[in-house]
């Protein structure tokens, strides 16, 4: 069995630069999904064919799967699925009576491996397999015909229907699998005579009735086979995946305070008793663990959260590793390379950026902390500011254990405060402070007796 992934269509319905295929459900590209399925039924080669947009459709794919020697075909003109199926028949291996070519959409991404493998299974040697759905709203799609009999005679597309077709609310998904020996002969023989003046790749359901082969339909539930053709089927689909996802995490006992306003873009794995208010956005590889609540409107990307911490309303966490029992927020930003230890406490709008930050430590208000190494139980006032940027370069703070930065302090770069240092509010830190000692460094108050306050003019 081979694979062909149909993806050169230029969209024209989404209204967008970006290649169709390539809009994301999930937070994942369509054609990466169909790729994930295609590719979990280790089939004997894949062949996508890319037109508008290939070199990135090429790009992102080939990143994703560097090892899957896929074969790109290019389909220079969009001249219909038939068109497309066509271009990539030279590349295929087999063509003799036993193999099937499986087609898949680029723009059908929810497509699962368990009903692919079932289509599959229903083609026989010089057979075709469709995948059918039974829809409320058919419109857009093709319509599955049926005989007398109930055998699938063809498939006519929206717009060459007839008002009567149009009733039918079997509709074809796209997806199908045919033998190879035959698919060759039928493509060939398609025309352009319909009302888009395109080879469409579903007469080929007509011949295959006309020359009397086999023909089976798998129906299954709409959501899994609907297309996308534009923003509003790109919402819906979106907000179908993410009721899948949410429906998941609560049958796992993960509370969500509403399934329906959690979005999930990449893979969450959460602990017992996790709790998830309203607004969130879990993207990349997300990891919660055991009690751990999330507020309202938070973001996390690729971290992973220890037991018992609370992430407190507007928080934003990307590349970070948190440790357990923190408090963290509300509108706290934790940046790419922050590990938190155990009992840290990060409070609102405080930034960090590559940062080690020990057990016990905290930042309650308003503070920016990059590239900074700091032991345990220090205490970083509000305002503190680590400058580790000189317009050229980033340089570390260093600072030990029990260390405390008064508040509205710059700590400039590389710097080093030994353990239970202690700097005094309002100072400008550029020399290492040696442990145990006080660093002031601002300039000195003046008190002028019964100053004169400026008039004006
Ligand atoms: C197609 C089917 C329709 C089915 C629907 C399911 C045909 C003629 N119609 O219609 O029966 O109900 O899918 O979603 O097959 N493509 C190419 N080259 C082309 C044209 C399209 O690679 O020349 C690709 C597109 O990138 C897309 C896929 O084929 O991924 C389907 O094309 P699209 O134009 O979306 O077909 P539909 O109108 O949705
Ligand atoms: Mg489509």
């Amino acid at each position: 069995m081979e694979v062909v992934i149909l993806a050169a269509g230029k969209g024209t319905r989404m209204h967008s630069a970006l290649p169709k295929v390539l809009h994301q459900i999930g937070g994942r590209p369509m054609l990466l999904r169909v790729l994930d399925a295609a590719v979990s039924l280790s089939p004997d080669a894949i062949h996508v064919v890319v037109g508008v947009g290939a070199e990135r459709a090429i790009a992102i794919a080939e990143e994703a799967y560097p090892d899957a020697g896929i074969n790109w075909v290019t389909q220079k003109e969009q001249l219909g699925t038939g068109h497309a199926v066509r271009e990539a028949l030279p590349g295929l291996k087999q063509s003799d009576a036993d193999n099937s070519v499986l087609i898949l959409l680029g723009d059908v991404p929810l497509i699962t491996r368990s009903t692919l493998q079932q289509v599959i299974d229903h083609c026989g040697p010089e057979q075709v397999s469709l995948l059918t759905s039974r829809v409320s709203l058919p419109e857009g799609f093709g319509r599955i015909i049926r005989n007398r009999d109930g055998d699938v005679a063809a498939i006519v597309e929206e717009l060459d229907a007839s008002p009567e077709q149009k009733r039918i609310n079997e509709v074809n998904s796209g997806i199908m699998a045919v033998s190879a020996l035959r698919l060759r002969a039928w493509l060939d023989a398609l025309d352009t005579g319909n009302n888009q003046g395109e080879y469409y790749l579903t007469d080929i359901v007509a011949m295959a009735h006309a020359d009397e082969v086999r023909i089976r339909a798998t129906v299954v539930d709409e959501t899994e086979v609907i297309g996308v053709n534009n923003k509003s089927q790109l919402a819906f689909l979106e907000r179908h995946y993410q009721m899948g996802i949410a429906n998941t995490l609560l049958e796992q006992g993960v509370t969500l305070l509403d399934p329906a306003r959690l979005d999930v873009r990449g893979d969450v794995d959460c602990g017992r008793d996790v709790q998830i208010d309203v607004n969130v956005v879990l993207e990349g590889q997300v990891r919660l663990g055991d009690g751990v609540t999330v507020g309202a409107n938070c973001v996390i990307k690729d971290s992973t959260i220890g037991t018992g911490t609370k992430i407190l309303a507007g928080t934003h966490i990307e590349g970070a590793e948190i440790g357990k029992q923190i408090s963290i927020g509300p509108m706290a930003r934790i940046r790419p390379g922050t590990v938190l230890g155990d009992g840290c406490k990060i409070g609102n709008f405080v930034e960090t950026k590559n940062a080690v930050i020990g057990e016990g430590s905290k930042a309650n208000h308003l503070a920016y902390i990059g590239d900074a190494v700091i032991g345990d139980d220090c205490n970083i006032g509000a305002g503190a500011v680590f400058c580790n940027y000189d317009g050229a370069n980033k340089h570390q703070t260093r600072l030990g254990n029990h260390v405390f930065v008064g508040s509205n302090s710059v700590l400039i770069a590389p710097v080093t405060l030994e353990d239970n240092a202690f700097v005094a509010a309002g100072s400008s830190v550029s020399s290492d402070v040696p442990a145990g000692s006080l660093a002031v460094a601002r300039v000195k108050q003046r008190n002028v007796p019964g100053w004169k306050r400026p008039r004006k003019k």
